[in-house]
């Protein structure tokens, strides 16, 4: 199937990121948030960031304007009826989900790909809620989307082959590499990640070292870009916390218990970075 036309729905950190690569690699991409406010931060950030990429000499000011020219923001879900292909970045709530894509499931071409960027929610539940759960999908990016390469394209029990592979597709040409996982909880990503940055909250917990002394062994010992605490803070506290409450019911194994220091903080609003203050300080 052909995808000319692109929706991405939420402009929050990844919804934003998703819209940039889809702009930079050629392909009409009409971004969207309920709010006018939410959806100029998320343009602005796109543009600062094709702006930082022509004074760093790795775009031309031509490739920018390129760029910019596929890109558009709405804050009408109906704008989504010439769509082929909608990307769901939203908050990570099943009800809001459901609602979204049941809505979406109206207004979009009976040919349009559903596909939500979740890392934790199953997929098969989301589909369900349609009345075309042979088009929707996982296409799960990673933060910060315009620089990591995965892409984990997540079948749910329902997609069809055809679906699996315009995503597949779709991944390729916006320079990504995907990988095809199952429908499980955490998929691949975070059923490893979420383990290891709990791991190391229980070693703060327990006393074994501080935040800093274990990020260094992780960064100088395995060669990790960032410590898991400050990964952890960069992700937000509560989203690590709410993906291991989704790994510690949906397997029922005790191995996935969240730590309670996590919870503390959560509790405490100490989010990571974007609450100013988490494993580390930001302000
Ligand atoms: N948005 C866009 N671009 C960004 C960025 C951001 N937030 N942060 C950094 N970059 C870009 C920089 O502009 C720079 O680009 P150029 O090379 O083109 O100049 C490049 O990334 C490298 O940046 P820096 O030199 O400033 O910093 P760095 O070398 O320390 O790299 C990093 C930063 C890429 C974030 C690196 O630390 C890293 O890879 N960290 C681990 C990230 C990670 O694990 N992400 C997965 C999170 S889990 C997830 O997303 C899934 C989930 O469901 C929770």
């Amino acid at each position: 199937m052909t995808i000319n036309q692109v929706m991405v729905i939420g402009a929050g950190q990844m919804g934003a990121g998703i819209a940039q690569v889809f702009a930079q690699s050629g392909l009409n991409v009409k971004l969207n948030d309920l709010q006018q406010e939410a959806l100029d931060k998320g343009l602005n950030g796109i543009e600062k960031r094709f702006n930082r990429a022509v004074e760093k000499g790795k775009m031309s000011e031509e490739e920018k304007q390129t760029a910019l020219g596929h890109l558009s923001g709405t804050t009408n879900l109906k704008d989504a009826s010439d769509c082929d292909l909608v990307i769901e970045a939203v908050v990570e709530n099943m009800d809001i989900k459901t609602k979204v894509f049941k809505s979406l499931d109206e207004i979009t071409p009976g040919h349009a790909i559903l596909a939500t960027n979740t890392s934790s929610l199953p997929i098969t539940e989301i589909a369900a809620a349609t009345e075309r759960p042979s088009q929707v999908i996982g296409m799960h990016f990673m933060n910060p989307v315009p620089v990591m390469k995965l892409v984990e394209i997540i079948r749910a029990i329902q997609t069809s082959d055809e679906t699996f592979q315009a995503i597949e597709d779709m991944a390729k040409k916006l320079n990504k590499s995907p990988v095809e996982v199952e429908d499980f909880p955490g998929f691949v990503s975070n059923r490893i990640l979420m383990p290891m940055i709990n791991e190391a909250i229980y070693t703060v917990h327990e006393g074994v070292a501080s935040p800093e002394d274990v990020d260094t062994v992780m960064k100088l010992g395995m060669n990790h870009p960032m410590g898991p605490l400050t990964l952890a803070d960069f992700i937000g506290l509560d989203t690590c916390l709410y993906i291991m409450e989704v790994l510690y019911e949906g397997f029922g194994d005790s191995k996935y218990r969240p730590c309670p220091l996590l919870r503390k903080y959560v509790k405490a609003g100490w989010l990571g970075k974007k609450s100013g203050r988490g494993f580390y300080s930001y302000e």
